[in-house]
């Protein structure tokens, strides 16, 4: 079974498919903004906390619960020997579709504006409305999207996602750093660096360590088995803490790294940074435009094709978290398997692509005053997520029980008994990341769905 399920070739090609999966539109549309409304800096220092203390011990065990069953989420459940606990798998497949039914709508807004800025049309940026409302362009674009994922996922782990990543992540990287160069040669830029970067202690509110939390967890593609699926192509020889730990730093650095090109775009033109995550499309495309027109067409292009490209790679790991299930456990061919569930995902996200204008009964759905497609991510991203983060700890804890992970990550790292490493994961799944994911699942829901806000 081993050989046809695919492994990846190199640690290289793992650590940047999973890095990919993390770096995502949360880094370069969310984080950014997020810091701001933040405090800045004090954010950064929250955020950091959560992702190294909390996020990290739960990537390790994701990653060795794969590695040990080369299983898919609900298949590794039960091949560890507890039927019981697919169900927890099942919820992340649930939840994975979810998540990639509304992301692909973004990431075709994202793949559609680097088209408008090819074409030099910077008006679009005042034209978001009408934009996100056009179904018929945004429903092309979200197909267009979506097959693109389906065609990479169909290659396989080799010679599909673990080749686009090679291809992807590195040209992401050069974008990254040609405009974060760029960006801090315009006038202002320290100003925009300044408030990103000055910390403001005082605007740490427990909402803020909420959200910092929320994006910590979100952005490094954890609580649904992502890591699971990704883990189950790893090779016992990689040494999971190192591997994991390169994974967190790339997403944070990343992320870090969006900051700092963005922050000197917004206050070279002194725009509004309460613009908030839809700055990227109203605010942004009318700075470039100020850069003359070649200038602005490349810088432009530039960007929208870094955020395509950073979506891309975490469409891929979506899809194949419910593309491995249905091979693993049903025996579909592959290249099957993954065009059925692509187009699944699509269907399931119409009523998402119709949420932003083009249809007022999902544009304010059921007069809740916010949009289908927010109440997606309230109940994937904000509530799910959290849920399975705290199920997966608690059964690699008391479940699985920690010899087992201790004896799994040390194949590939034998000193690891007795390390500091070992006492973090320790403290982290058993103690730590339970406590507060649980914790943030409550609250959420509460504050949801209930209407109650206890922060
Ligand atoms: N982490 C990605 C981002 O920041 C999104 C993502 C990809 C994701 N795969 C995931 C989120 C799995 C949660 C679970 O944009």
């Amino acid at each position: 079974m081993g050989a046809q399920r695919g492994e990846f070739q190199s640690r290289l090609g793992f650590i940047l498919a999973a890095a990919g999966s993390a770096v995502g539109l949360g880094n370069i549309w969310k984080f950014p903004f997020e810091v701001g409304n933040g405090g800045g800096a004090a954010f950064v220092v929250v955020y950091l906390t959560f992702c190294f203390l909390l996020c990290f011990p739960v990537m390790v065990a994701e990653i060795a619960i794969g590695r040990k069953t080369n299983k898919n989420p609900v298949g590794a459940f039960k091949d560890l020997g507890y039927h019981n606990w697919a169900f927890v798998g099942m919820l992340g497949l649930f939840c994975g579709v979810l998540i990639l039914s509304f992301y692909n709508v973004v990431a075709g807004w994202a793949f559609g504006y680097f088209l408008e800025m090819v074409s030099g049309n910077f008006a679009i940026g005042k034209q978001f409305g009408p934009f996100t409302s056009n179904w018929v362009k945004i429903g092309l674009y979200g197909l267009l999207f979506m097959g693109t994922t389906a065609f990479i996922v169909s290659g396989g782990v080799k010679d599909g996602i673990e080749r686009a990543a090679k291809i992807l992540m590195p040209s992401l990287l050069a974008i990254i750093f040609f405009l974060l160069i760029y960006a801090t040669t315009l006038p202002n830029a320290m100003k925009g660096l300044e408030f990103y970067l000055v910390p403001d202690f005082s605007k740490i509110t427990p909402s803020v360590i909420y959200s910092a939390l929320g994006q910590a967890f979100f952005s490094l593609s954890l609580g649904m088995g992502a890591l699971i699926t990704y883990g189950s192509y790893v090779s016992k020889r990689e040494n999971i803490i190192t591997s994991a730990a390169m994974i967190t730093l790339a997403d944070v650095g990343i992320a870090f790294i969006a900051g700092l090109m963005i922050f000197p775009f917004v206050f070279y033109q002194g725009a509004d940074t309460a613009g908030g995550a839809g700055l990227i499309f109203t605010v942004l495309p009318e700075i470039f435009e100020t850069l003359g027109p070649t200038l602005g067409v490349i810088i432009g292009s530039l960007f929208f094709l870094l955020l395509s490209f950073a979506a891309l790679t975490s469409t891929v790991s979506l899809l194949e978290v419910p593309v491995s299930y249905v091979v693993d456990e049903h025996e579909i061919p592959r290249n099957k398997a993954v065009w059925m569930i692509a187009g699944f995902i699509f269907v399931i996200g119409i009523p998402s692509l119709l949420a932003n204008g083009a249809v007022p009964m999902l544009t304010n759905f059921i007069d809740t005053g916010v949009d289908f497609m927010t109440w997606v991510q309230f109940v994937a991203n904000d509530s799910l997520l959290p849920l399975g983060g705290f199920l997966i700890t608690v059964f690699t804890a008391y479940v699985w029980k920690k010899h087992n992970l201790d004896e799994e990550i040390s194949i590939g790292y034998p000193g690891y008994e007795g390390s500091f490493a070992q006492k973090l994961i320790h403290f982290g799944v058993s103690y730590l990341a339970p406590v507060i994911l649980g914790i943030l699942f409550i609250l959420t829901v509460l504050n949801r769905f209930f209407g109650v806000s206890l922060i």
